[in-house]
């Protein structure tokens, strides 16, 4: 494919690259089809959820992936982006085939795709027949949906056959797309004039195999606004033997062959005679619905009711949206934080942990959800307590807490991962500062053990079972991995102990604390008290390596993450969660940051530990696996990145809190390096041990990154932070900032932020003025009216 390359307007970047952001941000104009990979957006209403490239490549699923199958994903997809969802055209006068998508076939004289909150727009022309195609899924209905729009603007007649082309694979998706053909024996179509239903009539609600089968209690549908001349719903048959999506056998002859539907397909066609400037539009629906339901809606056969649909789903994220906006100086930072962080965000608290383009996807993980809701509160508490809610379900009585918190309703077992049950507590914490709803800690949820407990019930014996847990040296015991998962080994048999988890549970105390006393739980707030005591005097006598913290200490009792290892001689989390439990004094404090800028800083971000290790090491476990530079091993990690923005910013370092913020972001990477999306965080990058590869990003868009780059920057680097009895300001800056607000919804209540930093100071407040009125402290009392004008200066 040829492709135009257009130049960076972004202050950072001098690179060249394929597209930019809308001037308002609300899009990301792509104007090659020629990308390093292929640019994905996540289109859902919560539900339905389709992945869909810039080229219309992508697959779907309805809640949880693993069970629920809609578009067929392939192995490949990341690299192929097929099967996807194809419009060809064949012009049968002159016998030219072509993808309106541009995608497989590649032909175009114009193209641009424009992703946006919840779509994705695709414009493209090839002999003279100009083409539009909009993808989205709307808010209520659970289907995506699809136009075409074709105008001839040549001066003849044009006779064209227009395919459409979907390929499914329905229900359980691992098992489906591990044994297609046998899988396929078991699906029941019927055809209509304008539409196709499958049923599947084998299905597990496990995630795997088992004794009983049962028929999929979901049916999928594909109809059209425009009637086809032709349904076909096999998808060997329209691409024939030794063929693929680059040259079915289907669009060479004048009508679809006939199809039985072996391996399901939907590929329609239509035979149209365009006039000079004249345009023909069909759109199409494919969705699910309950196996049984009589029909298909009838509105899907509207244009007239998708274009609205569209208007109105445009809206719904806007309003979503609206609660929080930040104007800061850096164009960049204002666009994703106003759009596309926001956007990340919510399809994280979605689907977290779902299947991004780069990996199959997992199961929505308890310690992820966690971040996802933590990211979610301000923007739209009301659905982060429905999270809150649903992750409630997932402890045991005792306190452990299942990996994960499926949306299925499935049961789970108990997580090999010691942190889990801190990350609730620090997420429900954060949802009753935002909101006050204090009654939510009386909310009773059942026990996957049998019976049930209120969230307080659960938050208290989520902690208290890692109270007195303690290793050799007085440490929680680390098990078989914390925050770093595949440091699996430290502690496998049982001795191994975590610092950062040690200073994850003197944080999760203090975040308790208000609820233990509020429920007059004194003896067990003495009990924390006196173990938070232990712990920080255990952290900086024994953990303490001179120039940083360590980072664990082994079963055989030898420290991870110390000076005079060749290898892992640093890790960064235990550095960061120093700064963000407040477990050491200042100096200290402040040194361990200096040695992670100097030992962990790239121009990328900060590596999650260094030097990278270059062989397996049984005492640490995984992460010492992965190849060097990448993942945990010495990747740029953005996630853990983003918890030492945080860092910087509560230590007042404001320019190097946002200076980390930038180096972040991806709108400034050099897109022929970092290959993915440049409007999505990664979860990583590959770090300078990669070699060759070094700057490659990977595992897009599912990462807990989006949540705490968000929080980084509305709670730390602007600085406002909800309390229990108001909003605490704490700006920390780039001395540059000299001006700089956002608008805020808190308790109801809509805060338009103003602050202004004559004197370019990092970080402090010389005076606050309430509606006017000057207030004493930097406490902002709980909202009076429904609308506050805060003015801000710093100094
Ligand atoms: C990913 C996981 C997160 C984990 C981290 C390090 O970000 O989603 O749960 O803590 O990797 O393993």
């Amino acid at each position: 494919m040829a492709g135009e390359n257009m130049s960076c307007k972004h202050t950072t970047c001098t690179k060249l690259r394929p597209g930019d952001f809308s001037d308002d941000g609300s899009q990301y104009v792509i104007t090659t089809p020629d990308l390093p990979a292929p640019w994905i957006s996540f289109l859902t209403n919560g539900n339905y959820c389709a992945l869909n490239s810039h080229l219309g490549g992508g697959f779907s699923f309805y809640r949880d992936h693993r069970l629920h199958g809609v578009l067929q994903r392939s192995l490949h997809q990341s690299t192929a982006d097929l099967p996807g969802r194809l419009f060809y055209i064949k012009d049968e006068d002159t016998g030219a085939v072509w993808n309106a998508n541009v995608h497989p076939i590649g032909k175009f004289d114009a193209f641009e795709a424009r992703h946006g909150v919840g779509y994705t727009l695709i414009t493209s022309r090839y002999a003279d027949v100009a083409a539009k195609l909009r993808y989205f899924v709307p808010q209520d209905v659970d289907a995506e949906l699809w136009k075409l729009e074709l105008t001839n603007h040549s001066p003849r007649p044009r006779r064209l056959s227009v395919y459409s082309c979907a390929v499914f694979s329905l229900g359980n998706v691992s098992l489906y797309e591990g044994d297609t053909n046998f899988h396929s024996l078991f699906h029941k179509i019927s055809v209509g004039p304008q539409h196709i239903r499958a049923k599947h009539d084998f299905w597990f609600p496990e995630y795997g195999w088992s004794e009983h089968g049962r028929v999929w209690p979901y049916s999928v549908f594909l109809t059209t606004t425009a009637k086809p001349d032709r349904l076909l719903t096999d998808r060997t048959a329209f691409l024939g033997a030794f063929r693929d999506f680059h040259n079915p056998v289907g669009i060479e002859s004048e009508w679809l062959p006939a199809g039985t539907g072996q391996h399901l397909a939907g590929v329609c066609q239509w035979r149209i005679t365009l006039m000079p400037g004249a345009t023909w539009r069909t759109d199409i629906a494919i969705g699910i619905q309950a196996r049984d339901a009589e029909q298909i809606p009838a509105n899907l056969q509207s244009s007239a009711w998708h274009d609205t649909a569209f208007d109105a789903t445009r809206r719904w994220w806007r309003e979503l949206f609206a609660p929080i906006q930040v104007q800061t100086p850096d164009a960049d930072i204002n666009r994703m934080m106003n759009v596309w962080n926001k956007y990340q965000l919510m399809v994280n608290f979605h689907f977290g942990r779902a299947p991004s383009y780069f990996h199959k996807g997992q199961y929505p993980a308890m310690r992820d959800c966690c971040q996802d809701a933590f990211g979610a509160i301000p923007l739209a508490p009301a659905l982060a307590k429905q999270n809150l809610q649903r992750i409630a379900q997932f402890f045991y009585a005792d306190g452990q807490a299942c990996g994960g918190c499926n949306r299925a309703g499935l049961p789970e077992p108990p997580s090999l991962k010691v942190d889990l049950p801190l990350w609730f507590v620090l997420a429900v914490a954060d949802y009753i500062r935002e909101t006050g709803d204090w009654a939510f800690l009386d909310e009773s949820f059942p026990l996957m053990d049998g019976g049930q407990s209120s969230v307080y019930a659960k938050m208290v014996a989520g902690l208290t079972r890692m109270l007195d847990q303690r290793g050799p040296h007085g440490l929680p015991l680390m098990g078989k991995g914390d925050w770093n998962d595949a440091a699996n080994m430290v502690g496998a048999q049982g001795r191994g102990e975590s610092v950062w988890l040690a200073q994850f549970l003197y944080l999760a105390v203090s975040e308790i604390a208000p609820f233990l006393q509020r429920t007059g739980d004194t003896a067990l707030l003495d009990r924390c008290r006196v173990r938070a005591a232990e712990i920080r005097r255990i952290v900086n006598e024994q953990c303490w390596d001179g120039e940083w913290f360590v980072r664990a200490f082994r079963d055989d009792g030898r420290p991870l993450g110390v000076r005079g290892e060749p290898e892992g001689f640093i890790w960064i989390n235990s550095q960061t969660w120093a700064v963000i439990a407040d477990i050491a004094d200042r100096d200290r404090l402040n040194q361990c940051q200096d040695s992670v800028e100097r030992h962990l800083g790239t121009p990328a971000g900060l590596m999650n530990l260094a030097p990278a290790y270059s062989r397996y090491d049984p005492s640490i476990g995984l992460i010492t696996a992965f190849r060097a530079g990448w993942k945990e091993n010495g990747a740029v990690f953005s996630h853990a990145s983003a918890f030492n923005v945080v860092a910087r910013a509560l230590l007042g370092r404001g320019r190097e809190a946002l200076d980390l913020y930038r180096r972040i972001l991806p709108a400034g990477k050099d897109p022929a390096r970092y290959k993915i999306e440049p409007y999505v965080f990664a979860q990583f990058c590959a770090g300078p041990a990669a070699g060759a590869g070094t700057g490659e990003g990977a595992y897009h868009w599912l990462t807990g990154t989006a949540a705490w780059m968000f929080r980084a920057m509305t709670d730390y680097i602007i600085g406002v932070r909800p309390q229990f009895d108001g909003l605490l300001i704490a700006p920390a800056v780039d001395p540059a900032w000299r001006e700089f607000s956002m608008q805020r919804v808190f308790r109801g209540a809509k805060y338009n932020f103003h602050f202004r930093n004559p004197t370019g100071v990092e970080t402090g407040v010389k005076q606050i003025l309430l509606d006017g009125q000057q207030i004493t402290g930097t406490l902002l009392p709980l909202p009076t009216a429904k609308n506050h004008s805060v003015e801000i200066l710093m100094g």
